[in-house]
């Protein structure tokens, strides 16, 4: 299968690394027209916490290509920090990056969504939205991933309506620039992770890419207001 996101146009945020970048490869081998975004080194720079920024944005590739058929929410940036330590500034920072960005980008594609007629936005929640990991200093991650969860589920119903869905991918641990910074801060770390995958591995952000996928194509059109956990099973025990 080379196709199943063939005449799709997809925006992908995040796309210049990590998870995004995965996304937005597999979206291209899939077949869809792919409009990476990131705040640099990808198809369209963009400070996604910029209102204005992003209106602009949207705008520019709706009227090139007249509709949007995927929005991927990937950018995301966040502060991780004990309680005690995760000064006001930061817990603010991890919320605007998280909460704020996916609103922003989400309701600058929204007309754009429309227009596609069978249209899919994807979010990113985190086993974080639902757990608290061992040794992770999460505090304002959670809040920010417990945010996009239920963000998404009210996203689902005001877009029904104009065919739209929406829903969440929870990933686990995967492994990628930013959580590589973790690893390297704490030698336990990695250990205390895969104590709670049932599936003995770190995650890579192909595998979190093939879920996009299905979501983004017609074979998920009947799924609307889901939270898919793609962590080998971390979450369910
Ligand atoms: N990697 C994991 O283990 C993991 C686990 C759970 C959830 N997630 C979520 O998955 C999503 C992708 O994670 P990732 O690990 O690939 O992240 P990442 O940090 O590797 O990549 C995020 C990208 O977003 C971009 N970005 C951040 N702020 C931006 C802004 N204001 N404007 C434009 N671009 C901006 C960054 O430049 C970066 O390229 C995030 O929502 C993250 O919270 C990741």
């Amino acid at each position: 299968m080379a196709d199943r996101l063939k005449n799709r146009i997809a925006v992908v945020t995040g796309a210049a690394n990590g998870i995004g970048q995965g996304v937005a490869r597999l979206f291209r081998e899939e077949g869809a027209t792919v409009i990476g975004v990131d705040r640099s080194d990808t198809d369209e720079a963009c400070d996604l916490t910029d209102e204005a920024q992003t209106q602009a944005l949207f705008a520019r590739i709706g009227a090139a290509h007249g509709r949007i058929d995927v929005l991927v929410n990937a950018a995301a940036f966040a502060v991780f920090a004990w309680l005690e330590d995760l000064s006001y500034a930061d817990w603010k920072t991890t919320l605007t990056g998280e909460l704020d960005i996916v609103y922003l980008a989400t309701r600058a594609a929204w007309p754009w969504l429309k227009q596609g007629g069978t249209s899919s936005v994807i979010n990113f929640a985190s086993a974080n939205a639902r757990h608290a990991l061992e040794g992770s200093p999460a505090l304002a991650h959670c809040a920010g991933k417990g945010g996009v969860l239920a963000m998404t589920r009210q996203l689902a119903m005001e877009g029904a309506p104009h065919g739209i869905r929406a829903n969440t991918i929870a990933p686990g641990f995967i492994k990628t620039a930013a959580t590589a910074r973790h690893l390297a801060a704490d030698p336990d770390f990695e250990r205390q992770v895969l104590a709670k995958n049932m599936l003995k591995r770190l995650g890579e952000p192909e595998d979190i890419a093939w879920a996009a996928c299905w979501l983004a194509s017609e074979e998920a059109r009947y799924v609307t207001g889901a939270d898919i956990a793609i962590d080998a099973g971390a979450t369910a025990w």
